[in-house]
C-alpha cells in the first residue's frame, strides 16, 4: 500500500529518485495522451528511463517509429551519463509502443481503449496531456467546440472506458501505490468566470477573445471532473497539475502563425517566456513528480491541484465549486447519452 507520508510540493522530490524498475519483473503500464510533443515527449522519455510500458496516444501514427527512434536515441545519451556507470546494471529501459486515438474524434477513443485492452491487463498510469489552446470556435464531427473536446470531453471519456482497468489493476496490486489518473490543467482554467455553464451560448461570442474564455471553461471542466471521480474512485489517485509556462511548445503555434498579428504574439509569448517561461522537460518533470511520487495519496491527496512548483494549491473557485462540478458532471454524461455514448459508471 502507499506509504503513509503526507506530501505536497514542498516535498517533491527530483524525479531521479524515483523507483527505476525492472520492466520483465515489475511490469507497469502507462498511457499517455499527446506523447509526441512538447511536456509529453519528455514525460515519455523519463517514464521509458524509469522502465514503464509506455503507450504514446496520438493521431499521428507515421510519425511513430521516427518518434521511437528519437526517444530511444535520447534515453542512451542519458544513460552514457549516469554516475556511476553501475547504475547501468540496475536501471532499464520501458517500452514504446503507440496507440491510435483522435482526441476529436470520440469513436477514435473507444476503439483505442479496446485496443488497449486487448493488449493489456492492467493500467497504472494514464496521463491526460494532449490539448490545443485558445483555436477558433470550430464544430468537431462529434458537434463540440474543438477546444472543449480536445481539452475536457475526450479526457472524459478515455478516462471513464479505462475505470474498470485501473479498478482492476488497484485490486490486483494492493502492494504498490493505487493507480493513478494525472490530468493536465493550466493556471488559465481561471479564465473561466463565475456563471459557469458549458452549454452557454455566451461562450460562442466574439470567437477571438472568447476562445481564451473557452480555453479556461474546458480547463476548469477538467478539474471538476477529476474532483468528482475522486470522490467516486477512492481505488484511484486522481490528480491535477498546471506544469508552468512552457512556451517552446506547439501550444501556442496556431496564435504566432496568424497573418502580421501573429508577430505580435509570437513577441509576447517570447517576452514572456523571457520572464516565466520553463523548457518542455522543465514542465514534464513537474508532471512525473505527480505521476510517479509515491508519497502521494488517495488518502491524502485525491483530487488536489497542483501547481507548478508541485505545491497542493487551491484551484480558482469556479473550479472548487462542488455543485458546478456535479453540474459539469451531469452535462457531459447527458451530452454522450445524447451521443449514442453510455458510460457503465454514470
Ligand atoms: N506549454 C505550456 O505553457 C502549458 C501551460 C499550462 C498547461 N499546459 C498543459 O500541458 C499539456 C501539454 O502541453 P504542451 O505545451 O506540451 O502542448 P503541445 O506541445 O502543443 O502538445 C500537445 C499534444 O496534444 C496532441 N493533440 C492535440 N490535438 C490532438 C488530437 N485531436 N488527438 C490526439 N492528440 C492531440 C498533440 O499531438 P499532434 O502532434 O498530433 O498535434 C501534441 O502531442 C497540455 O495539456 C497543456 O494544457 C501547458
Amino acid at each position: 500500500m502507499p506509504s503513509a507520508t503526507p506530501a505536497s510540493a514542498a516535498s517533491a522530490p527530483d524525479i531521479d529518485s524515483f523507483r527505476y524498475l525492472n520492466p520483465n519483473k515489475d511490469r507497469r503500464v502507462a498511457i499517455i495522451t499527446g506523447g509526441n510533443s512538447g511536456i509529453g515527449f519528455f514525460t515519455v522519455l523519463h517514464l521509458y528511463l524509469h522502465g514503464y510500458i509506455i503507450y504514446i496516444a496520438g493521431r499521428t501514427k507515421f510519425q511513430f517509429s521516427k518518434l521511437g527512434k528519437e526517444l530511444h536515441l535520447k534515453a542512451m545519451q542519458i544513460r552514457q551519463q549516469y554516475q556511476p556507470q553501475e547504475l547501468l546494471q540496475e536501471r532499464y529501459l520501458g517500452e514504446l509502443n503507440y496507440l491510435e486515438l483522435d482526441m476529436t474524434n470520440l469513436q477514435s477513443i473507444i476503439r483505442a481503449v479496446e485496443s488497449f485492452k486487448y493488449r493489456e491487463d492492467y493500467l497504472h498510469l494514464l496521463i491526460n496531456n494532449a490539448e490545443v489552446i485558445a483555436l477558433p470556435y470550430t464544430l468537431t464531427q462529434d458537434n463540440f467546440d474543438i477546444q472543449l473536446q480536445t481539452d475536457f470531453i475526450a479526457p472524459f471519456l478515455l478516462t471513464m472506458k479505462l475505470l474498470p482497468i485501473l479498478e482492476r489493476t488497484s485490486d490486483e496490486f494492493p502492494d504498490i501505490e493505487n493507480p493513478r489518473v494525472i490530468y493536465l490543467s493550466s493556471t488559465g482554467h481561471r479564465f473561466a468566470i463565475k456563471s459557469f455553464n458549458l452549454s452557454s451560448p455566451m461562450n460562442y461570442r466574439l470567437d477571438f477573445i472568447f476562445t481564451w474564455l473557452r480555453y479556461g471553461i474546458a480547463k476548469t471542466a477538467g478539474i471538476h471532473f477529476m474532483k468528482m471521480l475522486s470522490l467516486r474512485n477512492p481505488k484511484i489517485l486522481f490528480l491535477c497539475i498546471h506544469p508552468g509556462f512552457a512556451m517552446n511548445t506547439d501550444l501556442f503555434t496556431f496564435w504566432t502563425s496568424l497573418p502580421i498579428i501573429g508577430v505580435l504574439f509570437w513577441c509576447f509569448f517570447k517576452t514572456f517566456a523571457w520572464f516565466l517561461g520553463i523548457t518542455s522537460e522543465q514542465g514534464a518533470t513537474k508532471v512525473l513528480r505527480t505521476s510517479l511520487n509515491p508519497n502521494l495519496t488517495v488518502e491524502e491527496n485525491n483530487g488536489k491541484y497542483y501547481d507548478s512548483q508541485g505545491r497542493e494549491a487551491q484551484p480558482s473557485r469556479v473550479a472548487s465549486n462542488m455543485d458546478y462540478a456535479a453540474r459539469t458532471w451531469i452535462w457531459t454524461i447527458r451530452e454522450l447519452n445524447e451521443r449514442g455514448i453510455k458510460l457503465h459508471e454514470v
